[in-house]
């Protein structure tokens, strides 16, 4: 059958930056490989993914990353060690993932900012849709998946999406935030989005996390997007050139949302996920 080239069948996962808000404990070990209880960040990341239908893994890395590749991997002295014991269980859902998705990887080159991230990964995608997770905002909700919602989304305006979710206003330095017009229960059109605004320039309360879904088209506009907040090629611009067209909507997720990349939020999640597992 041919492939259908309108459905979101890749995730790309920039997972290139230092994690310096972990040091020293991300020296020697990727910040997407930290755990929360007993799992990777970006496995969090993955089977979110898997769980939207998306089998495809494109994942951005860099200098000192290949613990990911081998986690995605089989380990053959480790399967030895312990198939057949009472710790087997230990490996189910890491055997899961490897055997239902495909793993690609590049690297980004230099650290030019989350578009320029987004922009190494075209190489992976080629011209489809897709998804992209940034695994430092983990996701979570009992229903659907974050993603499994943006993915039928999708199939209905067949646009970019980003999800958002309201924030205190004093973090609007935080995150890109958005502007526009209700479109449906929970859509917006985006009229406007600025990456990293002070409090008193938000155009709004509306943060974008770390969820997309992007038209192939982006990697274009990203090629001529100039570097925007912190002299970084941002993806928040690149987006706003799209939003422009009408061609972006923002969608308030269902569920929660734990900022990773931060201690704080990491802790939450912990305790979260702890307390969800009734350990
Ligand atoms: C990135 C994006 C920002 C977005 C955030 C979500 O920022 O640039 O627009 O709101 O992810 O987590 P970062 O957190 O990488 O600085």
């Amino acid at each position: 059958m041919p492939k259908d080239r309108t459905k979101i069948a890749k995730c790309l996962f920039p997972a290139a930056g230092y994690g310096t808000r972990f040091l020293p404990a991300t020296k020697a070990i990727p910040k997407e490989m930290l755990p929360v209880l007993t799992k990777p960040l970006l496995q969090y990341g993955v089977e979110e993914a898997l769980s939207a239908g998306i089998q495809t893994m494109a994942i951005v890395t860099g200098r000192g990353k290949r613990a990911i590749e081998d986690h995605f991997d089989i380990s053959y002295e480790l399967e030895h060690q312990i198939k057949g014991t009472s710790k087997e269980h230990y490996l189910t859902e890491i055997r899961d993932v490897i055997t239902k998705c495909t793993f690609s990887y590049t690297r980004q080159v230099e650290m030019k900012g989350l578009g320029h991230a987004i922009l190494s990964g075209e190489t992976l995608i080629g011209d489809e849709p897709f998804a992209v997770v940034l695994a430092d905002d983990l996701c979570h909700n009992g229903g659907d998946s974050v993603l499994t919602q943006m993915v039928k989304l999708y199939d209905r305006y067949k646009c970019s999406i980003v999800a958002v979710e309201e924030i205190p206003i004093e973090d609007s330095n935080k995150y890109g935030v958005i502007a526009g017009n209700a479109e449906e229960d929970g859509v917006i059109r985006v009229t406007d989005m600025v990456e990293k605004p002070d409090p008193k320039d938000a155009p709004s309360n509306l943060a974008i996390i770390g969820r997309y879904i992007l038209t192939p088209d982006i990697f274009d506009i990203i090629r001529e997007t100039k570097p925007g907040k912190g002299g970084e090629i941002q993806i928040t611009d690149a987006l706003l050139a799209q939003a422009k067209e009408g061609k972006v909507v923002a969608y308030k997720f269902k569920g929660k949302r734990f900022d990773c990349g931060s201690v704080d939020g990491f802790v939450e999640a912990t305790n979260y996920f702890y307390n969800k597992s009734g350990v």
